[in-house]
């Protein structure tokens, strides 16, 4: 087994791990993730094996406290940087330009690097006990479901990572939002734990990424992620489910009448949207366990986290070509 309780002493072996160029799964408020020292290639070399990940897609950085924002980013105005002091430790990456001690791999050699300080109280103390930036993408095999409990990261990465710092269910469950600050307007990326209104509550108002625009237009173009390994269908209100086939139902709370279903799966049974986010994985990867023909979710209003939930769902909902 390689859960290990988040004690002191398992922290520390952790931190050894990780200045040893081993990986270490860990817990952050988010999702778990699977975290390698981000100043060594080669340990990051082993997180794109573990995960089967493409190195097009680059990895975020974690740090333990604003004093390490010189190590990993340059030329970060004191504007971005009281910005920042707002949003951390918390849900928010932020994409600045990158030092060049961040090795090129882990950046898919963009010149810019992905950063956040995590909120979870586990991460922070690993980061500060393993003193190295680590770089953590979602601990998922590349395009499956996010984890946000320790036996999740266990059921898909076991036997490939020597320990998972169990910091039990993750509070937020959604990724963090991902902003880049390297544009004149910060563009979000990725809809994540911090809703549009709370970035531009502090940024003023913010453009959204091409990838972010796109989604709604072209749902086939998109690159599969978050997906379980059964078939995801989303459905509007009115729809239903085919009776002919041995499903499962993901919806907020209730369910039209003359729906019959014995998996249902109700993320947010007080309608609040940060309850269906932390419920949201947790929910999918029980369905997933369950080997249906397939899963319908009811789609949720876009507002608030909502936008986030349904990009999570649309990108489940777009088969992964093995
Ligand atoms: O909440 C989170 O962000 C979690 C936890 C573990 O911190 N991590 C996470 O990592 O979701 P990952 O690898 O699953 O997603 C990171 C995303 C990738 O899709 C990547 O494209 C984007 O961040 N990214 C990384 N570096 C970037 C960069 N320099 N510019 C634009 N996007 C970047
Ligand atoms: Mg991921």
């Amino acid at each position: 087994m390689a859960i290990f309780e988040a004690t002191e002493e398992n922290i520390s072996k952790a931190a050894d791990l990780i200045q040893a160029g081993e990986l270490v799964s860990f817990a952050t408020e988010t999702v778990y993730g699977l975290g390698a020292n981000a100043l060594s290639s080669e340990a990051c070399e082993k997180i794109f094996i573990a995960k089967e990940r493409p190195h097009y897609d680059p990895l975020i950085v974690h740090i333990a406290s604003l004093d390490q924002l010189p190590t990993v980013a340059k030329d970060v105005s004191e504007e971005v940087l009281n910005k920042l002091k707002q949003f951390w430790p918390g849900p928010l990456t932020a994409v600045l330009k990158k030092q060049s001690c961040i090795p090129d791999s882990i950046t898919a050699n963009l010149d810019t690097v992905a950063v956040r300080i995590p909120g979870h109280p586990l991460a922070l103390s690993l980061l500060k006990a393993a003193n190295t930036p680590i770089a953590a993408p979602s601990a998922n095999p590349f395009g499956y479901l996010s984890p946000t409990t320790a036996q999740h990261v266990d059921r898909q990465l076991g036997p490939k990572v020597q320990m998972i710092l169990d910091g039990g269910e993750c509070d937020c469950g959604l990724e963090s939002t991902i902003v880049n600050f390297t544009s004149d307007t910060p563009e979000i990326l990725r809809h994540g734990g911090y809703t549009r209104k709370d970035i531009e509550k502090i940024c003023g108002p913010v453009n959204l990424g091409k990838a972010i625009l796109e989604q709604p237009l072209a749902p086939g173009q998109l690159a599969s992620h978050y997906s379980p390994e059964t078939k995801l269908v989303i459905l509007s209100k009115e729809q239903k489910p085919d009776a002919s086939l041995n499903f499962g139902i993901l919806t907020h709370s209730g369910l039209n009448e003359g729906i019959e279903c014995k998996y249902i799966e109700r993320i947010s049974p007080s309608g609040n949207a940060k309850e269906a986010a932390h419920n949201l994985f947790s929910a999918l990867h029980r369905l997933d366990q369950l080997k249906l023909d397939i899963i319908y979710a009811y789609e949720f209003s876009e507002e608030g986290l909502g936008s986030a939930i349904m990009d999570r769902l649309r990108k489940a909902a777009v088969k992964m070509k093995k």
